[in-house]
């Protein structure tokens, strides 16, 4: 039983594949009651919250298709192409517009179908709502949407999750605003629960725990969602460099390691399969090496860290915590302030949930 009657008041912006997945595991979730059964899910209860304490308050988009609509029947209008895992109830929620700004990137509005409803005030509307902590599940390449959607939450004085590779959590002057606006800032780029990523770190430093010595490694991802065709046309440059800077992290020497997002395949839908090349040397530098080949479908891949991430931050509101707060964003996303290795990460996310008992 969570210990809490009142919400996490949530809002979302982007109402995309993610979102879709969110949503629909809140729902999927919301009547488990022991942990053995809530398969897929790494904790039910965080920090005193059962995923049915969040609740989705305000949502925002621009695409016609979705703008106007309730949200149970926003998250599975087109293009969004993830898994339908639930049929959903009403929400009363009505999907927002908001500015554009450069959230449409020239290769997605072939996709995208802008919404010509008059654009809401955001900020007034979070406000209105009740919404406590902003997500941000924008495109990657929305930088100046981004850092608009942070304004608006410092503005209505919500705390602000950024799940994009925008660099938001991890930079100082926005740290600092936050800080001085006494609210709860993480990100940035959300760690995926079966994450090429993890993956990735976790095998190099098996192998060089046990005395490989890795040479050359590289990560390659091909995937058919949205946000697919948005790395490979406008952040795969940054995108690159906050998968190789993590997966680097995991090696105590220095490699040749390459990791980056590289192609997008229509037919793939959103699911995603990532390929490993690992090259080493052991005993006597005898040589070996890993071919891999990881297939997940991405959206639901971010939801259970989603789910994490909401509720440590409600924990950090509930403390007064605020600028950014290094120990949500280590464990849950790929680029935070500070890099940890992963043991550090899980072992410091621990301890601040359980401060917080
Ligand atoms: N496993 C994962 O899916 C995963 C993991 C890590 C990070 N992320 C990040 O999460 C974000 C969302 O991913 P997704 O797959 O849901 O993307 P998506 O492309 O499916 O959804 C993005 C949504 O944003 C909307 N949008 C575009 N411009 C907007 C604007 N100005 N205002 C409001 N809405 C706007 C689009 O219409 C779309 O509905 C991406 O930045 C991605 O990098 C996802």
């Amino acid at each position: 039983m969570s210990k809490t009657l009142s919400k996490i008041k949530v809002a979302l912006v982007g109402i995309g594949n993610c979102a879709s997945t969110l949503l629909q595991g809140l729902h999927y979730y919301s009547d488990c009651k022991r942990e053995e059964e809530c398969i897929g899910l790494r904790n039910l209860l965080l920090g005193g919250f059962h995923p049915r304490d969040i609740q989705i308050v305000a949502a925002f988009d621009v695409d016609s298709r979705k703008v106007g609509k309730d949200l149970s029947e926003a998250i599975f209008a087109q293009p969004n192409n993830t898994l339908k895992i639930v049929d959903m109830l009403q929400t009363n929620v009505t999907v927002c517009k908001g500015p554009v700004l450069d959230g449409v990137g020239e290769y997605a509005r072939n996709i995208v179908q802008l919404s010509n409803l008059p654009e809401v005030n955001v900020a007034e509307t979070l406000k209105e709502t009740g919404a406590e902590i902003v997500v941000n599940l924008l495109p990657s390449g929305a930088i100046k949407a981004s850092h608009w959607y942070a304004e608006q939450a410092l503005i209505a004085g919500c705390a602000f999750v950024n799940a994009t590779p925008v660099f938001i959590a991890s930079d100082e002057t926005w740290g600092r605003r936050f800080e001085e606006a006494e609210l709860p800032l993480v990100g940035d780029d959300l760690i995926d629960q079966v994450g090429a990523t993890t993956l990735h770190k976790t095998l190099l430093k098996l192998l060089s725990k046990r005395g490989v010595r890795i040479t050359e490694t590289y990560q390659l991802d091909v995937g058919g969602g949205t946000e697919s065709l948005e790395t490979l046309k406008r952040t795969r440059d940054v995108k690159r460099i906050v998968k190789t800077k993590s997966v680097e992290a995991a090696l105590p020497y220095k490699a040749n390691v390459v990791a980056g997002s590289t192609d997008y395949v229509d037919f793939l839908r959103n699911r995603r399969d990532s390929y490993f090349w690992i090259k080493g040397l052991y005993f006597c530098k005898v040589p070996m090496q890993i071919d891999l080949r990881l297939s997940t479908v991405d959206a639901p891949n971010a939801g259970s860290v989603l789910l994490d991430v909401i509720r440590a931050v409600e924990v950090a509101l509930n403390r007064k915590l605020k600028g950014a707060i290094l120990p949500i964003s280590a464990y849950a996303f790929k680029h935070p302030s500070q890099l940890m290795l992963l043991e550090t990460a899980e072992k410091a996310f621990v301890d601040f949930i359980r401060e917080s008992k």
